[in-house]
């Protein structure tokens, strides 16, 4: 192979392997290969030398080099002028791009309205460990040691005799501020409980709650649906009405579930309050005197009530979510839609 067809080679790998870093390298570059005194000119030189049968062959890669180094030159130029173009119309003025801002969850949304709705009512926030004993769940708030809600079905039981348990619901929360605080209690606890459900559109082995609880001299049932009804206000609006049913909790005597009329069809009937004009939203009811005695409290001094909501419930009242499922898949496109305040 002629001598030069060597050289050729290498010229070329170079200048293919070659990257220059600004155009004023590029200009080098140039010089350097192209220039009068350059690479090129060299070997046009040393091809005077070349004996005439490889001089075709020869001339040919020469010529090709020659080519090549040109069209880097341009690409590489290209690269830069560019840079320097889109540098000089950089429009500083431009707002920035948006960066897309998260949501909050509609259940801390929910959970956050309903404390200040009460915070302005002068309750304060107590929150208790998820992870309870039986007293605390179930013997001081007057459950019957044969209560069905102790049993398996419902309660998550991490060990027996004795019993630790997942809470069921925060009241269990209220019974550790009564045991600890004199009354005046005015406090609501907001946490997550657990039940042992089948999950549904309707119910979840894990949900959360506010319970709230007010014990003081002389507070009566008529001081309940007051805080209810401006919760209900406050909440859903001016135009929502309340209803309470006659219910059954151990913890409370009397008992009632209070109903709020369906925001959907405004009370007149419709497939989301299943033709009933209502909607169920919370448990309430006056403290029985047991829970107070067990807890410390003397019952013939103070008494009190008690309330407690599922926040997903309100939620889906608040939002017209149909199915509870979607609180905890986490979907995107769903949680994206949740833009509050609170
Ligand atoms: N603790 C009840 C529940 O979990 C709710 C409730 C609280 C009912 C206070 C009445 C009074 O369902």
């Amino acid at each position: 192979m002629p001598v030069m067809l060597d050289a050729i080679d290498r010229i070329e790998d170079e200048v293919k392997e070659y990257h220059a870093g600004s155009a004023q390298e590029v200009e080098q570059f140039r010089i350097r290969f192209l220039g009068k005194k350059g690479v090129l000119a060299e070997l046009f030189r040393e091809f005077r030398e070349v004996p005439t049968d490889q001089k075709k062959e020869v001339g040919q890669r020469i010529n090709e080099l020659k080519h090549l180094i040109s069209s880097r030159v341009d690409e590489m130029l290209a690269v830069f002028s560019t840079e320097t173009e889109s540098e000089e119309s950089r429009d500083l003025t431009l707002p920035g791009p948006t960066l897309p801002a998260g949501a909050r969850h509609p259940v801390s949304i929910v959970r956050n309205h309903i404390i200040e709705i009460f915070s302005r009512q002068g309750f304060t926030v107590s929150e208790g460990p998820e992870i309870e004993d039986d007293w605390h769940v179930f013997s001081a708030l007057n459950f019957p040691p044969d209560h069905p809600a102790r049993d398996m079905q419902d309660t998550f039981f991490i060990s027996r005799a004795p019993d630790i348990l997942l809470r069921t619901h925060t009241s269990s929360v209220q019974v550790r501020v009564m045991e600890k605080q004199k009354p005046p209690i005015r406090t609501i606890s907001p946490g997550r409980v657990f039940r042992n459900e089948a999950i549904s559109a309707r119910a979840h082995c894990i949900f959360h709650q506010v319970e709230g609880l007010f014990i003081d001299e002389d507070v009566s049932f008529a001081d309940l649906k007051q805080i209810l009804l401006y919760f209900v206000n406050e909440m859903f609006g001016r135009d929502v009405s309340v209803r309470l049913r006659p219910s059954y909790f151990p913890f409370t005597e009397p008992s009632a579930e209070m109903d709020i009329s369906c925001r959907i069809c405004g009370g007149k009937g419709c497939n989301v309050c299943k033709y009933t004009g209502w909607l169920e939203i919370l448990g309430c009811g006056m403290v029985d005197p047991n829970v107070l005695s067990s807890t410390g409290i003397d019952p013939r001094k103070y008494t009190g009530y008690a309330f407690g909501m599922g926040i997903e419930r309100v939620a889906m009242l608040k939002y017209q979510v149909r199915d509870l499922r979607l609180y905890f898949e986490n979907d995107v496109r769903f949680l994206e839609q949740f833009r509050a305040a609170y």
